[in-house]
């Protein structure tokens, strides 16, 4: 009886435990809730730089909405620098009226109207990285305006902040945004000088890791001190490496927003940039002018199965599971147990890139079923391994479903 007492207590104890720990690896502070899967989106800078308008972001957002980019899930059309030009009298950020004649309130209502969501740019110094007025000093005051023009989503830079703390700086911002009273998903963009990684959780719902992305599949140039200047696409990739256990969700790392049909890349490279970021649970923000877009950009940047992949519930990041020279493979765990999987060949030629079970994290006795996510096709099941010819820079994606 007693035996049968301390049984019944230890399984009472045991079902509280894991109550518990599932509470709390999924429980989110508010900040966090805001972005249970990566933001996808659209932003001005990587195409149009300082040369926004009203009449552009109201023809992105009509594009957005009409070109099978909302259904497959982006939602943010994101203003980047260069839409304030001073503060008034009392302090208010002053938007540039030739530009946006009628207001950003007319704007932030003209996105919504679209089914989507209004995006904004400012930053944490005096100044942001293109010299119009920053918010350091004004951070409530700012967040009480955004929230006033229906604002749902902040990109903030570190531009012009001298020695200012940046965990001091993204805190204040976040409470300024809390306050407001208006959801606002917060982008940090303090290009991981101070390992944003480590403490930016339950602060901001992503964090750039790096300095910008540049419309190439890798840099060439060197700045005189031998750092790197304009970071291509496989620089940025290589960065990421080691940063997987810090993104969950409400939490990402931030790779920054993609280039995909800027021009810089061909298709297949573009294929890679999209797929990896995918894999990474990294934003999709697009950045390229999606209204004279070809068919083949807007099939990728419109690939559900590799969009999925991104946007997989469990919130997991990938992460490269194999090196040798020039060919990879990467690996996600996904919410149904699967393993997005990317083989992917830096090379110049075409290559062979096979991948044995173990490496994703399964028995080789499993036999699983193979999807190929840019064919659309089943490949069949196999045991223990896959092999499939990677074009040069290009992927392969798949998903293996035991
Ligand atoms: C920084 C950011 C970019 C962009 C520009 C705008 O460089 O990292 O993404 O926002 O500023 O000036």
């Amino acid at each position: 009886m007693e035996g049968m007492r301390r049984k019944g207590k230890a399984f009472y104890l045991s079902l509280l435990g894991a109550l518990l720990s599932a509470i709390s690896s999924t429980a989110q502070t508010p900040r966090e809730s805001l972005a249970p899967t990566p933001p996808m989106g659209w932003n001005s800078w990587n195409k149009f730089a300082c040369n926004v308008s009203e009449d552009l972001m109201k023809s992105v957002a009509d594009a957005v909405a009409s070109n099978g980019m909302k259904e497959a899930g982006y939602q943010y059309v994101v203003i980047d620098d260069c839409w304030q030009v001073d503060r008034d009298a009392d302090g208010n950020i002053v938007p540039d009226t030739r530009r946006f004649p009628s207001g950003m309130k007319a704007l932030g209502d003209y996105i919504h109207s679209k089914g989507l969501k209004f995006g904004i740019y400012s930053d944490a110094g005096s100044g942001t990285c293109q010299n119009r007025p920053g918010s350091q000093g004004h951070e409530f005051q700012d967040a009480l305006m955004y929230a006033k023009w229906g604002v749902d989503y902040l990109k903030y830079d570190w531009c012009h902040t001298e020695t200012r703390n940046a965990q001091e700086a993204y805190s204040t911002i976040n409470r300024a945004l809390l306050a407001s009273g208006r959801p606002i998903v917060l982008s940090i963009c303090e290009w991981g000088k101070n390992q944003p990684w480590l403490w930016s959780r339950g602060i901001g719902n992503l964090w750039r890791t790096t300095d910008d992305i540049s419309d190439h599949w890798q840099s060439k140039k060197r700045w005189p001190n031998g750092n790197c200047c304009e970071m291509g696409m496989v620089d940025i990739l290589d960065l990421q490496v080691g940063l997987e256990s810090f993104a969950g969700p409400g939490h990402w790392n931030d790779p920054d927003m993609l280039e995909v049909g800027n021009g810089g890349m061909t298709a297949t490279e573009y294929r890679s940039h999209f797929s990896l970021w995918a894999l990474l649970a990294a934003p999709l923000m697009a950045g390229n002018d999606i209204r004279s877009m070809s068919a083949e950009t807007n099939e990728i940047l419109t690939n559900k199965e590799v969009i999925a992949v991104d946007q997989d519930p469990l919130g997991r990041e990938g992460r490269r599971v194999r090196k040798e020279g020039d060919l990879e493979v990467w690996s996600k765990e996904m919410s149904d147990g699967s393993r997005a999987v990317i083989l992917f060949n830096r090379g110049s030629a075409e290559n062979e890139i096979r991948f044995t079970w173990d490496e994703i994290g399964y028995p080789n006795h499993l036999s699983a079923k193979v999807r190929d996510l840019w064919e659309h096709r089943d490949k069949g099941e196999f045991k223990g391994s896959y092999k499939a010819n990677v074009p040069s820079h290009g992927v392969v994606m798949l998903r293996v479903s035991p």
